[in-house]
């Protein structure tokens, strides 16, 4: 049974390992993108995994802190973990990540799956920045579809997931799924598919593969801004659970009506306003750019691309 509590005004939900091999699992919600961010932990060597860790960034002035880093960092000591990995499921549209800060912090190596190459090369061209982004050097590791990786007595593998972006993976283990921006909460449907690089159908294969996983696998979503039902962020549901009840891919949703439906629901969404400020620093490994002359950072935005 999962369990909650709050440090601060932040959201701590805790979830138990729900048979050996599996891991212990805290989602800790970061409220102003809506970002759930992970920590997965082999219970017996404590060795643990941090996943999509946000690095805040506040549009209006442009300026980062490092609250939500803080508040990762204060459950891995309360909670006696050693973090081993450093894992981002996407380069993500709406946060930046905190990967380079958290390698700072913790000296754990960073990973990301290895289309953020091709992700790269299509943002390269939207910035006109033909130069810029180096995947392979700025992650320590790039994985590929089937890759496993060690979490002390447990193993991580990797598992391809596109759709909302062209290089999106899935982390699996044990009977948990970190499955970011594919599925959203059981009760809410599912991610959007319209970023550059992204596809409906790839996302729909993709879901079908999530849902394949053991009935009883507990799923963790990137994301949740609540419903018109529920005010708590909820981010945890098992395949079963979204089998029986996701309103958009339940059992014997029919793939064409899906792709309309998310289509259509698409056309609706704007931009998420951290997007164009996200990608060129999270496909740097959540790093600005060189530093200019004057010692300061910026941000390069193309106008009336989008
Ligand atoms: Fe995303």
């Amino acid at each position: 049974m999962a369990t909650d509590y709050t440090q601060g005004d932040r959201i701590v939900r805790y979830s138990p390992a729900g048979s050996s091999n599996s891991p212990e699992v805290w989602g800790l919600y970061e409220p102003e993108s809506g970002s759930v961010q992970y920590i997965c932990a082999d219970p017996s060597t404590r060795k643990a995994a941090l996943i999509d860790v946000v690095w805040d960034f506040d549009p209006k002035n442009a300026g980062t802190a490092q609250d939500s880093i803080d508040h990762v960092m204060r459950v891995v000591e309360q909670e006696g973990l050693a973090p081993a990995w450093i894992l981002d499921t996407h380069p993500h549209a709406d946060h930046f990540m905190a990967s380079a800060r958290l390698k700072e912090r913790t000296g754990a190596p960073t990973a990301i799956g290895e289309k953020v190459r091709e992700i790269a090369e299509l943002w390269r061209g939207y910035y006109h920045m033909p130069e810029a982004f180096d995947p392979s050097r700025d992650f320590d590791r790039l994985l590929a579809d089937g890759d496993t990786i060690e979490l002390g007595d447990l193993q991580i593998r990797v598992m391809l997931s596109p759709g909302h972006t062209l290089g999106s993976v899935s982390y699996v283990c044990g009977d948990a799924a970190f499955v970011h921006d594919t599925l959203m909460h059981a009760d809410a449907g599912t991610a959007r598919a319209d970023f550059p690089g992204g596809s409906a159908g790839e996302l729909w294969q993709s879901i079908q593969e999530i849902l394949s996983l053991p009935e009883n696998t507990r799923l963790f979503v990137g994301h949740d801004y609540g419903t018109d039902d529920r005010d708590a962020p909820a981010w945890e549901a098992t395949v079963a659970e979204h089998l029986a009840r996701n309103p958009h891919v339940k059992a014997g949703t029919r793939k064409e009506d899906w792709i309309k439906q998310r289509t259509e629901r698409d056309k609706t969404l704007s931009l998420p306003d951290r997007m164009l400020a996200a990608l060129q620093v999270n496909l740097r490994g959540g790093r600005l750019g060189e530093a200019e002359s004057d010692g300061n950072h910026y941000l390069k935005i193309p106008v009336n691309k989008f």
